[in-house]
């Protein structure tokens, strides 16, 4: 990589749906309220399903813990294409034909409705079709290529086997859906956020529900203290934020990628792809204030597990280096995905005993279109207590031997992480640079230390405050990190993402760092 490149590095991230767009403001509950439903979440996927709920007359409320449209929602790559990997075939043979056509049908549905929801109200969102390509460097899954596109094609896509693609290198095969497209999420979901705030749905920002008790209604707790009563209720909080019942903490894994918008010498051909195989890379183009943007996704893993996490975007760069003359990086950007044990996200009734209240999370890296065909799925279940996607989508179902075995592989790693956490050696040198952040031993605890670009030293409890895993040091994203079920803190502390509901402290409400911070580091 570039020593320019490097530099831009050291810069924080950002992205350009967040830079590109306004940032509206809507305040913290400040009072006790009482709706007939209430949703947990400020994401693409709480904004749509209000939405659609408004459309029947039904006001919600929303309770955002940050601020909305910030989260996974504005760190996307924004591809609106119902290609999910090779999902198709692999519903097909560990479910059956009719789950993946259910899968089919709810996608290719969703990608109609985000054009329409756009036509009709004359949102200017960058919307582009676009066909969508998963293509393979290996042998090995030529067949797996023929396979998807003979199951998609079983299922009314349009999907076609090809030897070449647009890109400028050869691939050994590829499968390619028409009739998909691109979009500018932030610019299509701010006018559907002022058009439900104008027709009564209440949007609270800076509100972390921190309790959810079941009496006769819902009874929900901000961090704040405020209550808010709902007869019914959505989590859309990404992470559910509900553990009192459903387990969802071991079914759901979490991880990051991340994507560097360039701008090239070289015109992009067009079209929207993925590989097949790891290592993942993901493209698409983008127009921009900075001219044509591609951006250049992959490098996933399990959050709080990256290691040194710039690495990633530095294996990104070498793959741009490789196809485009690149001569800018305007915006990186990293994203946290839940995923789920067999690649289906979860959306429905939270569990058979949790009447009126439902879910919807787990949408792997393809939350675009998984989130319209969510809202759209309990939209349904709330009207007319049916929607003809919910089996394939029942966060319910039936594990899989497959979905079995990933549960086993994935609960031993969060106990491997949650002991192995525990023992650490103090490293011996303790000299923290500015801008770097370390794992240090502090008043015999271990404890995470980052200098900031201003020289003062920031000490926190590495302790997470959800289930009492030991955070790892993000250096991409200057966060500290849990390898366990993927909370996010800043580094003085803060909740970036859950489920944690609390910020780190050391003991009770004693600050951390002005416990630990004595100067004889
Ligand atoms: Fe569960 Fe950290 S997120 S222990």
């Amino acid at each position: 990589m570039e020593i320019d490149e490097q530099k831009r590095f050291q810069k924080p991230p950002q992205s350009y749906w967040m830079d590109s767009t306004p940032q509206p403001e809507y305040p913290p509950l400040d009072r006790d309220i009482q709706v007939d439903i209430a949703i947990i979440g400020g994401g693409i996927t709480g904004i749509s399903t209000a939405y659609f709920l408004n459309q029947h007359g039904v006001k919600a409320a929303i309770l955002e813990a940050d601020r909305i449209l910030q989260g996974t929602t504005g760190h996307t790559t924004a591809k609106i294409t119902s290609q999910h990997g090779l999902i198709y075939s692999k519903i097909k043979e560990q479910m059956s034909q009719e789950m993946a056509q259910q899968y089919a049908d709810a996608n290719q549905a969703a990608i109609q409705m985000i054009n329409a929801i756009a036509r009709e109200n004359h949102i200017e969102c960058d919307y582009v079709p676009q066909s969508a390509y998963d293509y393979t460097l290996l042998d090995k899954y030529m067949d797996k290529i023929s396979q998807e596109v003979s199951v998609a094609s079983s299922l009314g896509i349009k999907a076609t086997y090809l030897e070449e693609i647009p890109l400028p290198f050869s691939v050994k095969a590829a499968v390619r859906f028409d009739e998909q497209a691109q979009f500018h999420p932030r610019k299509f979901l701010l006018p559907l956020v002022q058009k439900i705030a104008e027709n009564g749905c209440q949007i609270y920002e800076q509100s972390r529900i921190v309790n959810i008790e079941k009496n006769n209604r819902y009874t929900l707790q901000t961090n704040h203290g405020n209550k808010v009563t709902a007869e019914k209720l959505i989590i859309a909080s990404h992470y559910p934020c509900y553990n009192k019942s459903g387990l969802y903490f071991t079914k759901i894994y979490l991880e990051r990628s991340y994507v560097a918008a360039i701008r090239a010498k070289e015109q992009y051909p067009g079209g929207m792809y993925i590989t097949a195989e790891e290592p993942g890379r993901s493209l698409r183009s983008q127009t921009s204030d900075h001219g044509e943007l591609i951006l250049v996704g992959g490098e996933h893993h399990k959050t709080g597990q990256g290691e040194d996490t710039i690495k990633h975007y530095e294996a990104l760069m070498d793959f741009a280096n490789e196809h485009f003359t690149v001569e800018d990086i305007p915006y990186r950007w990293s994203a946290q995905d839940c995923m789920t044990l067999d690649d289906i996200p979860y959306v429905g009734q939270f569990t058979s005993k949790t009447p009126n209240m439902y879910i919807a999370t787990g949408y792997g890296k393809w939350g675009m279109t998984n989130s319209i065909a969510s809202a759209m799925i309990l939209r349904d279940l709330i009207i007319k207590r049916f929607s003809p996607w919910q089996d394939v989508y029942n966060p319910s179902r039936q594990a899989t031997a497959a979905s079995a075995k990933t549960f086993i592989i994935e609960n031993l790693n969060v106990a491997k992480e949650l002991i192995g956490g525990k023992i650490f050696s103090l490293p011996q040198d303790i000299d923290i640079q500015f801008g770097e952040g370390k794992v240090i031993e502090a008043n015999g605890e271990r404890a995470g230390a980052y200098r900031d670009e201003e020289g003062t030293l920031h000490v926190v409890n590495t302790t997470c405050t959800h289930m009492g895993c030991e955070l790892n040091w993000n250096s991409a994203e200057k966060s500290w990190d849990c390898p366990c079920h993927g909370s996010r803190f800043t580094y003085l502390g803060d909740i970036i993402d859950g489920p944690a509901v609390k910020p780190l402290t050391l003991d009770g409400d004693v600050n951390p760092i002005e416990k630990l911070v004595k100067n004889d580091f």
